[in-house]
C-alpha cells in the first residue's frame, strides 16, 4: 500500500501529497509520471511525478481537483493509502548542452514544469521561469520556482499579483531583449502550449511541451493517448509526454481532450450526489 506522508493545500483547487513510493523514487526522473488508483475500483489517474526523495522513499504529486476522481484522492489525508501507484512511466527529459533555459508554467502547469526547473537549475543552467495564472489566489509555487531559477516572473491575467499579461507575451519580450535560450520548456493548457510554440518558431529555439492527453494504461496499448507530432502518430504514454512543440498538432489535441466530457460532467454530477447521501445509479 502507498501511504500518504504529506499533504498541503496549494490553492482552492490544488493539493500536494507526498506518497510513500521507494521503488518508484528509486527510478524517477523529470519528465516522468505515474498512473495512481486511489482505491481497488477506482479511476486510474495519471500524475506528473512533481518531486521525489530517493532517501525517504517518497514520491511527491500535485493535482488539480477537476473532477470525480481527483475530488476523491483530495479528501484523502495523512496516514491514509493508495491502492496503486504505478511508475515512473514516460521518457525523462534530457537537457544535454543546455546553458540558458525558459521555462514557462501556465497555471497547474507549475506543478509539472517545477522538476524540469529544478533539474536544469541542479545543473548549473542560467533557468528563466515565468508562471502565469488566472488570478492572485491561484498562484502556486512561488518560493519553490524562486529557489530553483535565476529570474522568476509572476504574472496574472488580471494583474491582481505580479506582472499582467499573458506568460508568452513575456517570453516574446525576454527574447525580444536578447536572451538567447537554448530551450524553452512550456507547459500548461494546451492552447498556451500552442501560442508559446508559436512565439518562438520565428526564433528557431528548441521548445519542449509537455502533453496530457486521456491515458488509460499508459503502457503504449490502448491507443487513448494518441498524438500527432511531425505527421506522425505517437503515444503520449511511450514517446512522451514531452514532444517539439513546434511538430504538435494542437488543434486535433485540443479537440481529442473534449471527446468525454458529458460523460466527466455525469460522473461528477454522481459524485457530488454520493457527497450529499443521495446514491444515484
Ligand atoms: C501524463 C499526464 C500527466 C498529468 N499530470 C497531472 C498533474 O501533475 N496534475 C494534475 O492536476 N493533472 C495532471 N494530469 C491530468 C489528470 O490526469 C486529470 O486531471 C485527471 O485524470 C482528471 O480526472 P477526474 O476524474 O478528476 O476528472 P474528469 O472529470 O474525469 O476529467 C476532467 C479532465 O481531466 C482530463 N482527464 C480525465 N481523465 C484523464 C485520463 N485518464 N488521462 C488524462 N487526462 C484525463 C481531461 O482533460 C478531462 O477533461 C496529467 C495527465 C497526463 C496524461
Ligand atoms: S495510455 Fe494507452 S497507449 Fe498511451
Amino acid at each position: 500500500m502507498y501511504k500518504i506522508v504529506r499533504k498541503e493545500v496549494l490553492n482552492a483547487q490544488v493539493k500536494l501529497l507526498e506518497i510513500e513510493a521507494p521503488f518508484v523514487a528509486r527510478k524517477a526522473e523529470p519528465g516522468q509520471f505515474i498512473i495512481l488508483r486511489a482505491y481497488d475500483e477506482g479511476e486510474r489517474i495519471p500524475l506528473t511525478i512533481a518531486d521525489y526523495d530517493r532517501e525517504k522513499g517518497t514520491v511527491t504529486i500535485i493535482f488539480q481537483e477537476v473532477g470525480a476522481s481527483t475530488r476523491l484522492l483530495g479528501s484523502l489525508n495523512v496516514g491514509d493509502s493508495l491502492a496503486d501507484f504505478c511508475g515512473p512511466l514516460g521518457v525523462a527529459s534530457h537537457f544535454e548542452g543546455v546553458k540558458k533555459a525558459a521555462i514557462i508554467g501556465g497555471g497547474l502547469g507549475t506543478a509539472i514544469a517545477y522538476p524540469q526547473a529544478k533539474k536544469l537549475h541542479s545543473m548549473g543552467v542560467d533557468v528563466d521561469v515565468i508562471t502565469g495564472f488566472r488570478n492572485k489566489d491561484l498562484i502556486i509555487l512561488e518560493k519553490e520556482m524562486a529557489a530553483v531559477s535565476n529570474r522568476l516572473i509572476v504574472t496574472t491575467d488580471d494583474g491582481s499579483n505580479g506582472t499582467k499579461g499573458f506568460v508568452s507575451d513575456i517570453l516574446k519580450k525576454l527574447i525580444d531583449e536578447g536572451n538567447t535560450y537554448d530551450v524553452v520548456v512550456a507547459i500548461g493548457p494546451p492552447i498556451m502550449m500552442k501560442v508559446v510554440s508559436d512565439v518562438t518558431r520565428p526564433y528557431g529555439i528548441k521548445t519542449i511541451v509537455s502533453l496530457n492527453p486521456i491515458m488509460i494504461d499508459g503502457t503504449g496499448m490502448c491507443g487513448g493517448c494518441r498524438v500527432t507530432v511531425g505527421g506522425k502518430i505517437k503515444f503520449a504514454c511511450v514517446d512522451g509526454p514531452d514532444f517539439d512543440g513546434h511538430q504538435v498538432d494542437f488543434n486535433e489535441l485540443i479537440r481529442r481532450l473534449s471527446i468525454y466530457k458529458d460523460h466527466e460532467r455525469a460522473a461528477q454530477e454522481r459524485h457530488q450526489c454520493r457527497l450529499e447521501g443521495k446514491i444515484n445509479a
